[in-house]
C-alpha cells in the first residue's frame, strides 16, 4: 500500500467512525456498500457490543456478510419499510451534492435503501469531491437488453462499456443477477437531466446518479471531517 492509499484509508475510517456516531438506539439503519462504509459498519458493530440497540438493512452481500461478522442485528425492507438513516459511500460528488455510485455494482439496492430512509448520509474522502461530475455512470442492465442499452447510451452521447469481472471470467453479475454497463459521458454538466434520460431507457433497471443525499461527510487530509448539507 503506498502513502496515498494509506492516507485515504485513514480518511475513510475517520468518516466511517463519524457517521456511525449519528446512529442512536432504536434506529433502523441502512448499511451501504464499499470500503468507506465498511468502516462505519465496523464502528456500529463495536457500539452494538457496548449496548447500542439497532437493526441494520444491508445493501449488498458485502454489507450483509460484514454486518453478520460484526454482530449487527438485521431486518428487511419488508419488515421495516422506512429507515431512520442510511449510511453509504460514493464514487464522485459534485458541488451541488449530486452523487455517482455503483463502483461496487450495488447501486440499485443502495438506491432502494437510501430512498426508503428519512436521512441519507454519504461518506467520502476529499478526492471524490469535484466541481463537475465526470465519473462513468454505472447502469444495472437486464442481460437480454445489453445491446439495446448500449445503443440508447450512445444516442445520449455516452460511451458504454460492459463491466468485466476480476478473478472470474466474463462480466460482473450484480447481487440481483444483472449486468453492469459503465457509461462514460465525459463532463456531466446537468446530472439531473441525464438521470431522467437514463431512467427513461428501456432495459436499465437503475443508474448510479443519486440526487437525494441529505448530508455528505468528507474526510479531510488534515484529520477533520467536513459536513456538507444539501440545500437543493
Ligand atoms: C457500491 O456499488 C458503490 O456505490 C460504493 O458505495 C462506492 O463505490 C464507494 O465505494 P468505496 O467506499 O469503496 O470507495
Amino acid at each position: 500500500m503506498d502513502r496515498t492509499e494509506e492516507r485515504n484509508t485513514d480518511e475513510k475510517k475517520l468518516v466511517g467512525d463519524s457517521a456511525a456516531a449519528l446512529v442512536e438506539s432504536g434506529m433502523v439503519v441502512g448499511l451501504g456498500t464499499g470500503s468507506t462504509t465498511a468502516f462505519a459498519i465496523q464502528a456500529l458493530g463495536r457500539r452494538v457490543d457496548e449496548g447500542l440497540d439497532i437493526q441494520g438493512i444491508p445493501t449488498s452481500y458485502q454489507s450483509l456478510l460484514l454486518a453478520i461478522e460484526w454482530g449487527i442485528p438485521l431486518t428487511s425492507l419488508d419488515q421495516d419499510p422506512v429507515l431512520d438513516i442510511a449510511l453509504d459511500g460514493a464514487d464522485q460528488i459534485d458541488a451541488n451534492l449530486f452523487v455517482i455510485k455503483g463502483g461496487g455494482a450495488a447501486h440499485t439496492n443502495e438506491k432502494i435503501v437510501a430512498c426508503s430512509s428519512r436521512r441519507f448520509v454519504v461518506l467520502v474522502d476529499e478526492k471524490k469531491m469535484v466541481d463537475t461530475l465526470v465519473h462513468p455512470v454505472p447502469l444495472e442492465v437486464i442481460p437480454k437488453a445489453l445491446e439495446l442499452v448500449k445503443r440508447q447510451v450512445m444516442e445520449l452521447g455516452g460511451i458504454p462499456r460492459l463491466r468485466m469481472a476480476v478473478r472470474k471470467d466474463g462480466p460482473v453479475i450484480t447481487d440481483n443477477g444483472n449486468l453492469v454497463v459503465d457509461a462514460d459521458f465525459g463532463d456531466i454538466h446537468d446530472p439531473w437531466k441525464l438521470a431522467k434520460q437514463l431512467s427513461a431507457c428501456t432495459g436499465i433497471i437503475e443508474h448510479g446518479i443519486f440526487d437525494n443525499a441529505d448530508e455528505v461527510y468528507v474526510g479531510m487530509p488534515d484529520g477533520t471531517v467536513k459536513i456538507l448539507k444539501c440545500n437543493r
